[in-house]
C-alpha cells in the first residue's frame, strides 16, 4: 500500500457528534484531497448495521442535511464500515482488533475517535489496552476524547490517572473544538503577526476583556447530559471559554510547535487569581432561563425542558469576572459569558482600551473622551473592527465614535469547519490545538471552588427570560463602574 495508511475508528458512530460534526468533517476532508487513498473510516455503535445499511444509512443522513449526491459522496461512502457490538464486552475489542489486522500491513496506524459519554472514556481504554490496540510497535494509535475532562478537578485528576496507564501524553488529543474555529486561531494571527496591537496590549492600555459565547438554541435534546454532567461554567467556561482568554493573555511563544504554545496558555491558566468568594456575586453570576421567546416563537423554560431534574439547579447561563495576576495583565478584568436561549447567536471579544488622559474636545459635547474599542467577532461573523474617535464634517471640532471594519474572508472563500482542521491535525500529529493536561487541571482549578459553592446554595439559578441578554445582576459583575456588555459587534 502506497503513503501513510491509517484508520479512523469512532465510537458512538451513531450518535449526534458523529452524524453532525465527524462524518461531515472527514467527508470534506476527503473531497478536498486531504485523505490519503488506502483510508477506512470504521463506525462502532451499538446498532446492529451491516457494511452496506451503514453507508445507506450515512449517505442518507448527508442527502437529507441537504448535501448533493456527487462523485465525491460515492467514494467517501466506499471508506465507510462498520462494525456492532457493546463496548463492555470484551469479545467486541478482539473483533475490533481482528478488523484492524485483516486489514493488512496498512492499517497499522488507527486514531480512535471517542464519541461517547465521557464515563465510558475509561472503560473504553481498558478494553483498547486488553485488547492489546494500543500498543504502537506497528504503527502509531492515537486516542482523541472530547470535553468534559471530568466533571470537576477531582475526577479530571482521577480521569488522567487511568488513561496514562495505558497511554503516553502524545497519545491522547483532548479536543476542544473552539480552538480549531478559524476566528479563535486568528486570535493568534492578529496578536502576533501584527505589530500594532502588541505595544497596547497589557495593563498601561487595556481598560477590560470581555469574553461572550451567546446562543439562542436551548438544551436541544441533550438535557440528560447537560442537566447533570453540564452547566454552562463545566460546558463551556471551563473549556472553551478559558481557552480563549489564554490565546488573548499569553505572552508570544517560542514557536507554534505544540510544546511551545502550550507552555504559553497555561502559564496564563496558572496565574488566574482564584474567584473571590466572599463576593461571590459580584464575580460569578449564574441564571437559568424562564419561558420567553426567540425570533417571536414561544420556548419553554429550562426547567420544563425534557429530561431536566425537577427544580434542577443546573445553570444555562454564567457570567464571571477573573483576574490575572501577572506583570502584563494584572488588575485588568477579565469578563467572561456565555448563555443557552439568549437573544442573538454571536460569540465575540471586546477589548476596550483606557480613555485618553484629557479631553482636548470641550466643544464636542462629550464629558469624557471615548474610548477605543477593539472588537473581534467569532461567529456568525468572522470580523475585525475598532472604534475611534474622529472628527465630525463641518466648522466646529466635534468627535464621534467612527467604526475601522474587516470582514477576515474574502467573498466566495469557504470557512474550515474546526473539526476539519483538527481532525487533519490527528493524523498529522500535531497537538498544538489539542489540550494538555496541565491546562485542563488549571482550567478546573479556577471554575471548581465556584461551581463547589453553587452547589452548597439552596436558591435556584437567577431567572431570565428566553430571548433577552441574561439575568439582569449580570450587570453588577461591573460594579458600578462605566463598563458594560457589548451584545455586538
Ligand atoms: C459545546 C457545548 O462544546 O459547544 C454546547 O457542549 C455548545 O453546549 C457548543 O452549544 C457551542 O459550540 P458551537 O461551535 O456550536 O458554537
Amino acid at each position: 500500500c502506497g503513503g501513510i495508511s491509517h484508520a479512523y475508528v469512532i465510537f458512538g458512530a451513531t450518535g449526534n457528534l458523529a452524524a453532525t460534526k465527524l462524518l461531515p468533517a472527514l467527508y470534506q476532508l476527503h473531497c478536498m484531497g486531504q485523505m490519503a487513498e488506502d483510508v477506512e473510516i470504521l463506525g462502532c455503535g451499538r446498532t446492529p448495521y451491516t457494511r452496506d445499511s451503514w453507508q445507506e444509512e450515512v449517505r442518507k443522513q448527508f442527502v437529507e442535511a441537504g448535501m448533493a449526491e456527487s462523485p465525491c459522496l460515492a467514494s467517501f461512502i466506499q471508506r465507510l464500515d462498520y462494525l456492532s457490538g457493546s463496548l463492555k464486552d470484551a469479545g467486541f475489542y478482539q473483533a475490533l482488533g481482528k478488523w484492524i489486522s485483516n486489514d493488512g500491513e496498512c492499517a497499522n496506524n488507527v486514531i480512535f475517535y471517542l464519541s461517547v459519554s465521557p464515563d465510558l472514556y475509561v472503560e473504553v481504554t481498558e478494553g483498547l489496552a486488553a485488547a492489546n490496540l494500543l500498543d504502537e510497535t506497528h504503527g502509531w494509535r492515537r486516542m482523541v476524547i472530547e470535553k468534559p475532562f471530568g466533571h470537576n478537578l477531582e475526577s479530571a485528576r482521577a480521569l488522567q490517572h487511568s488513561l496514562s496507564d495505558h497511554l503516553k501524553e502524545e497519545q491522547i488529543y483532548r479536543i476542544d473544538h473552539y480552538v480549531g474555529k478559524e476566528a479563535v486561531q486568528n486570535l493568534l494571527v492578529l496578536r502576533f503577526a501584527n505589530l500594532i496591537l502588541e505595544p497596547l496590549w497589557n495593563r498601561h492600555h487595556i481598560d477590560h476583556i470581555q469574553i461572550t459565547h451567546a446562543e439562542t438554541l436551548g438544551v436541544e435534546g441533550r438535557a440528560n447530559y447537560y442537566d447533570k454532567s453540564g452547566g454552562a461554567v463545566r460546558d463551556m467556561i471551563q473549556s472553551h471559554l478559558l481557552q480563549v482568554m489564554a490565546l488573548l493573555a499569553m505572552e508570544p511563544p517560542v514557536s507554534l510547535q505544540s510544546e511551545s504554545l502550550r507552555d504559553e496558555k497555561v502559564k496564563v491558566l496558572q496565574s488566574i487569581r482564584p474567584v473571590d468568594l466572599e463576593q461571590l456575586a459580584t464575580h460569578a453570576i449564574r441564571g437559568q432561563y424562564a419561558a420567553g421567546e426567540i425570533s417571536g416563537q414561544a420556548v419553554p423554560g429550562y426547567l420544563q425542558e425534557e429530561g431536566v431534574a425537577p427544580g434542577s439547579h443546573t445553570e444555562s447561563y454564567a457570567a464571571m469576572k477573573l483576574y490575572i495576576d501577572n506583570w502584563r495583565w494584572k488588575g485588568v478584568p477579565f469578563y467572561l459569558r456565555t448563555g443557552k436561549r439568549l437573544k442573538e447567536r454571536r460569540s465575540m471579544v471586546a477589548v476596550r482600551f483606557r480613555r485618553p488622559p484629557m479631553q482636548l474636545f470641550h466643544g464636542s459635547g462629550i464629558s469624557q473622551p471615548h474610548p477605543n474599542w477593539l472588537l473581534i467577532g467569532i461567529q456568525p461573523e468572522d470580523a475585525v473592527r475598532m472604534e475611534v474617535s474622529a472628527k465630525v464634517p463641518g466648522l466646529e471640532m466635534r468627535t464621534r465614535q467612527i467604526v475601522m471594519d474587516a470582514s477576515v474572508g474574502h467573498p466566495g472563500e469557504r470557512k474550515a469547519e474546526a473539526y476539519e482542521e483538527l481532525l487533519l491535525d490527528v493524523i498529522k500529529g500535531d497537538r498544538s490545538l489539542f489540550l494538555r493536561y496541565d491546562e485542563v487541571k488549571a482550567a478546573w482549578n479556577v471554575v471548581d471552588p465556584v461551581m463547589q459553592r453553587w452547589g452548597e446554595d439552596e436558591q435556584l439559578p437567577l431567572q431570565y427570560p428566553a430571548g433577552g441578554w441574561g439575568p439582569k445582576a449580570a450587570e453588577k459583575i461591573f460594579e458600578g463602574s462605566d463598563r458594560a456588555w457589548r451584545h455586538s459587534l
